[in-house]
């Protein structure tokens, strides 16, 4: 039985994560989301509200879990007996950063692989910052999430700006 975790900042959850999340899910046994608890990087959306966002667009697929998780990725991989850590990779862009997490992922924790699963190109552009970026000045959002979370994000920028 493999488990993977997917850690990421999800703020909020794209079409993006929603496909490697749909995609390891047929990969690998068991799935734990991991939304992190980050007050430095200030999300927009709370790390309650991410998880919700997650555990609604995911909840047709068994073998995920949606959690939050504080401190490092490895430990949140070890306390769910996890032996592997999922992360997208959309462009050359992604990948010095990423190598760079995963190497140091390998020094901190030998027994936990990292494995990349490469966006699907219509989705290549996508990320939560642009998307954000994109709802602030009006645009339509309908190619960067589902419409429950384009809603949300919406909502949320209209009650942040009051
Ligand atoms: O969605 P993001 O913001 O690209 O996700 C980044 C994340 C959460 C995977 C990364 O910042 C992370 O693993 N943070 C936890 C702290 C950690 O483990 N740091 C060591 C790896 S460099």
């Amino acid at each position: 039985m493999i488990t993977a975790v997917y850690p990421g900042s999800f703020d909020p959850a794209t079409y993006g994560h929603l496909d490697i999340i749909r995609r390891a899910s047929v990969s690998f046994d068991r799935i734990i989301v991991g939304v992190l608890n980050n007050s430095a990087k200030s999300p927009l959306f709370s790390v309650e509200e991410r998880v919700n966002i997650l555990k609604e667009a995911t909840r047709d697929l068994d073998n995920v879990t949606i959690v939050s998780f504080n401190g490092l990725s490895v430990n949140f991989a070890r306390e769910h007996h996890a032996q592997v850590i999922v992360r997208g990779l959309r462009a050359v862009t992604d990948f010095e950063y990423e190598l760079q997490m995963a190497q140091t992922n390998r020094v901190l924790a030998p027994d936990v692989d990292t494995v990349f699963l490469t966006t699907r190109l219509e989705y290549a552009y996508v990320s939560s910052t642009i998307m954000k970026e994109v709802a602030k000045f009006g645009g339509d959002l309908k190619s960067f999430a589902p419409k429950e979370i384009a809603d949300a994000l919406v909502e949320k920028i209209k009650r942040d700006k009051c």
